[in-house]
């Protein structure tokens, strides 16, 4: 078959299948060495540089996103967040465009107090790094301003931390990877009162809503990064709870959550009595995404 004919074929079948038609051409150009003006051109001359086995490949990974509900990142293996490239397979959540303030929101934060060294200089902590976006985003920028600050990633999963160590040395960062329950690995390194900050896109979301997500959420994510308990605040909690043994005084905490849950989040910082200066962010969508706060 030829190209366009198979491309015009599943353009139609996106549609049918309510699968944004867009994730055609991102899987054509991640998998090809297309690029988007090839495709807005639709230069016939195009089918001459896609060889038969790729149509084959390509058709056979497009069957899965229609028919399997699979995502288009899991299908590629591969992402890009921020400027980063990040591989990412079944063991990680897909990075999410909003969880990329996060990082926005820590640079300001580090740039408006640029004469405290404690930030620029210290040790920070991603809790649940999965594919080890926000740690290795936060590496890099700590490089860029030429600091000394050392970044630290704790995942449960043996699975995530493989892919996240192999994501740090593809886009050459140092993090230093452990395996345990969000603070457990940092007892271990007997880190208490030493932390600037500590930052967390944890699993927010209530075990029952788990289940009743987008095929592709529910199906093919794995849980252990969806599942936040009843109301979906345990991982928060344990965040809010255990934080102040570990940071500095003055340390940052920021943690991404869903609508909905940050006054909850606030309230819940407040009775901690250890916190000052609570900020609760928004996302592109302008939905209350992002809350964060400092040690007394
Ligand atoms: C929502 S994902 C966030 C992944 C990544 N930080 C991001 O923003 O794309 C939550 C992560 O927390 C991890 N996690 C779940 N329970 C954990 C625990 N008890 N201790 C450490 N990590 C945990 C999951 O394996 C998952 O990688």
């Amino acid at each position: 078959m030829d190209f366009w004919e198979w491309y015009d074929r599943n353009f139609l079948a996106a549609k049918q299948h309510d699968v944004p038609i867009y994730e055609l051409d991102w899987l054509v150009l991640r998998l090809t060495d297309l690029d988007k003006l090839d495709l807005r051109l639709r230069s016939p001359s195009i089918s001459q540089k896609i060889t038969s086995e790729t149509l084959a490949n390509l058709d056979q990974l497009w069957q899965k996103r229609l028919i399997d509900r699979i995502p288009v990142q899991y299908l590629s293996g591969s992402v890009t967040w921020r400027d980063l490239e990040l591989r990412v397979s079944t063991a990680v959540l897909i990075p999410r465009p909003e969880t990329e303030l996060i990082i926005d929101i820590i640079v300001d934060f580090v740039n408006n107090n640029s004469q405290d060294e404690i930030y620029k200089n210290g040790i920070w902590a991603d809790l649940g790094s999965g594919s080890g976006a926000i740690a290795i985003a936060l590496a890099q920028h700590f490089l860029n301003i030429k600091s000394q600050a050392q970044i630290h990633a704790v995942d449960y999963s043996e699975a995530a931390l493989e892919l996240a160590k192999i994501n740090a040395n593809k886009n050459h960062q140092q993090v230093y990877f452990h395996q345990g329950s969000w603070f457990e690995p940092l007892a271990k390194l007997n880190l208490q009162n030493q932390i600037a900050g500590i930052v967390s896109n944890p699993p927010y979301i209530p075990s029952i809503e788990v289940l009743n997500l987008q095929p592709e959420v529910t199906n093919h994510e794995p849980h252990l990064a969806l599942d936040g308990g009843d109301d979906g605040l345990d991982a928060i909690r344990e965040l809010v709870n255990t934080a102040p043994q570990y940071l500095l005084s003055g340390g940052f905490w920021i943690v991404e959550l869903m609508a909905g849950q940050a006054e909850i989040v606030r309230s819940l910082l407040q009775a901690n009595g250890n916190y000052t200066n609570i900020k609760i962010h928004q996302d592109y969508a302008e939905i209350d995404r992002f809350v964060s706060a400092n040690r007394k």
